[in-house]
């Protein structure tokens, strides 16, 4: 009886969880998982058919944890095999190529996607989100800034760091904190804990930042129609400053948003009467 009690307590804590990874075909999914676990970096491409599964122990705090790893492949020719495996997840890797825009762009349809075959059980707020970054290692194609991936990624109470499989930056530290933040969210009866999800800044603000980099020209970053008056473009700016000024919004990228914004309407009302 006596030898069987500290099993018994290590079994309590032990834990099982199922993470998957989600993102474009070749982004660097399968390599980041292998650059974890095996240490080591395939340059050649090999697209993951349908689906990869391992499992691989890890130690957080007290806790052994077994994680199950379901590497999905990116290609949409594999949908059908892909959407059995998002059910009873705890852990999404949303990975992107911060080499290719249109690999960032799709993270949107990577979650729809998700929550689509997920149907009812979608409990977003029950799954530790973290989106890799990828491929930093080559810096001269690389098109996706830092301010403007982890806006995506903060604004929505996900993590984001900065990952690159083929040296290994950023991958220990972000499956370390990876599987932290699932123990936590188990350990607070399966919800993230609120500390990760509130970032310090609203939607609203990451909103705004988001347009005013996309924005075509000042009229339409201040949000007001070509040929508005002084009084509009004041009025326009004064509720952006109020919003993005650095010493109110800790967003990424809001000095810069902000800079851009008092640009846009010195240049405006230079050529206003
Ligand atoms: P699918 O399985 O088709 O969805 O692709 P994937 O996202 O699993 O991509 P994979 O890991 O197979 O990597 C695609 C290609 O990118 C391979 O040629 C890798 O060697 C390369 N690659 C992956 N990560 C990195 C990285 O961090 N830096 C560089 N330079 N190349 C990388
Ligand atoms: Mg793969």
């Amino acid at each position: 009886m006596e030898q069987n009690a500290p099993k018994r307590r290590d079994n309590k804590k032990s834990l099982r969880v199922k993470v998957i990874s989600l993102g474009n075909a070749e982004v660097g999914k399968s390599c980041i998982i292998k650059r974890y676990c095996e240490k080591r970096f395939v340059p050649k491409y090999l697209a993951t058919i349908g689906i990869d599964y391992g499992v691989t122990k890890v130690q957080v705090r007290d806790r052994e944890i077994k994680v199950n790893i379901f590497d999905m492949a990116g290609h949409p020719f594999f949908y059908e095999v892909r959407n059995e495996f998002y059910k009873d997840s705890q852990g999404v890797l949303l990975v992107y190529d911060v080499g290719l825009r249109e690999s960032f762009a799709a993270l949107d349809s990577w979650l729809g996607e998700m929550k689509q075959e997920m149907g009812s059980q979608a409990n977003m707020e029950s799954i530790v989100f973290i989106v890799c970054a990828n491929k930093v290692d080559l810096l001269k194609r690389r098109v996706v800034d830092e301010g403007e991936g982890r806006l995506w990624a903060e604004s929505r109470g996900f993590h984001y760091f900065e990952t690159s499989a083929q040296s290994g930056e950023g991958i220990n530290e972000m499956f370390q904190a990876f599987f932290s933040s699932i123990t936590d969210m188990c350990e607070n009866g399966g919800k993230r804990p609120v500390s990760e999800v509130s970032v310090g800044f609203t939607k609203e603000q990451a909103d705004t930042i988001r347009r005013i980099r996309s924005s075509k020209d000042s009229w339409d970053m201040l949000g007001v129609k070509p040929g508005a008056t002084r009084e509009e473009v004041n009025k326009a700016y004064r509720k952006l400053a109020v919003l993005l000024h650095p010493d109110k919004c800790v967003a990424p990228g809001s000095e810069d948003a902000f800079k851009a914004v008092v640009n846009a309407r010195t240049s405006l009302l230079k050529n206003i009467k």
